[in-house]
């Protein structure tokens, strides 16, 4: 897929503009804090309808009310044009000029690469579970809405669970009107494990093979490391229920749930590098972009943020080969990416093309 054109209205501190991008490998180069981040944001936003941003509010110019971005999307079967807008907390999004969900903007249009990627190994396990179940809302559909009604679900058997703690003291509590959220819950996550299970056997090998590209001499492996399996979902619930009850949370399914990486068997978020957790975040990032790719039918748009941070010649030389093998990529760094088909100066939110690099 290639963005032909982003056009951003009241984005972050982006000067209102429409920028034209060639195919191949576009350079976006300037100092600290002009923006270029932001643009990669907006472009993220409007392709993918995801945003890493807290709050919607944050991505509005200080100042302004509402923001706009549009892109110009070519893909096999043509040209859509995409439209996020924003405003007072509210989302909306247009898919050449009808209005949809943002969930249906196309999923599979976009993969960023970000520094902050290496949360992925570093971070809690909530930010590895956002990252499994954010691939596999992008891959299915049906995974998306499972989850969102497991949420549901689970948040109001939290509730009925803390309601009958204060109760229990009272000894009126009736542990039995929990059997209705159990089963929902049980039959939703049982089918959210299994499909947690069957991308993770996939995207395994192609993490493994891009870790192993990247330079990354000891052994990565992935595993899940669950709290309760498909087949005794519903035995551990009946047998934590006292604990619940005293502590008013579900404690297990696939909400506790870890995504496990180990180098060389030893846990990684505790003993890598920084290095070597971007390096692991990369062949993960790349296993994604594999598998949006098989499941779209054609590559995304790789974005790429700070294309030199905390990554040697080695690993900065595979991230653009990869880029360069894609339709399209947008770089953004400090310094220029040499060889670009096509170079932009930020600067203070603005872009200036300055045509093709040596
Ligand atoms: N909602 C907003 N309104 C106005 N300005 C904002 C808003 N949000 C962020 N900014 C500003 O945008 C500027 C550019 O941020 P950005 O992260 O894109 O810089 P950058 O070019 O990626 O810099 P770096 O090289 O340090 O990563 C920052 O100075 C930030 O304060
Ligand atoms: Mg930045």
């Amino acid at each position: 897929m290639r963005l032909r054109a982003l056009t951003t209205l009241n984005f972050r501190n982006l000067t209102p503009d429409t920028l034209e991008l060639p195919a191949g490998l576009v350079s976006v180069s300037g100092a600290n804090g002009a923006g270029k981040t932001n643009l990669l944001e907006a472009a993220y936003l409007v392709l993918t309808g995801l945003t890493e941003a807290g709050r919607l509010e944050q991505l509005v110019a200080r100042g302004s009310g509402e923001a706009y971005v549009r892109a110009d999307l070519e893909r096999q079967d043509g040209v859509s044009i995409l439209e996020v807008g924003l405003g007072r907390g509210r989302r909306v999004a247009k898919v050449d000029g009808v209005r949809v969900r943002s969930g249906a903007l196309p999923p599979g249009s976009a993969v960023w690469i970000r520094p902050e990627d290496s949360e992925l190994i570093l971070g809690a396990p909530g930010v590895r579970r956002t990252f499994l179940d954010a691939l596999l809302s992008r891959l299915s559909q049906r995974y998306a809405h499972q989850l969102s009604l497991y949420e549901r679900h689970l948040a109001q058997r939290n509730a009925a669970l803390r309601a009958m703690t204060s109760r229990v003291g009272e000894g009126r509590a009736e542990p039995w009107a929990l059997d209705v959220w159990d089963a929902k819950v049980v039959e939703l996550g049982t089918e959210i494990l299994s499909l947690r299970r069957r991308v993770l056997a996939r995207l395994t090998p192609l993490a493994q093979e891009a870790h192993e590209a990247l330079g990354g001499h000891k052994a990565l492996t992935l595993n899940l490391d669950e709290t309760t399996t498909p087949e005794d979902f519903h035995a551990d619930l009946l047998r934590r229920r006292d604990e619940e009850l005293a502590r008013g949370v579900t404690l297990s399914g696939p909400h506790r749930d870890d995504l496990a990486m180990r180098l060389d068997d030893f846990p990684a978020g505790d003993f890598v590098s920084r290095g070597e957790a971007r390096t692991i975040a990369l062949a993960l990032r790349k296993a994604e972009l594999d598998l949006l790719t098989e499941r779209y039918g054609e590559p995304p748009v790789l974005l790429v943020d700070d294309w030199t941070a905390e990554l040697d010649p080695q690993r900065r030389n595979f991230l653009l080969g990869l880029a360069r093998a894609l339709p399209q990529a947008l770089i953004t760094g400090t310094d220029a990416v040499p060889g670009a088909a096509g170079c932009y100066a930020a600067h203070d939110g603005s872009f200036s093309w300055q045509g093709g690099s040596a």
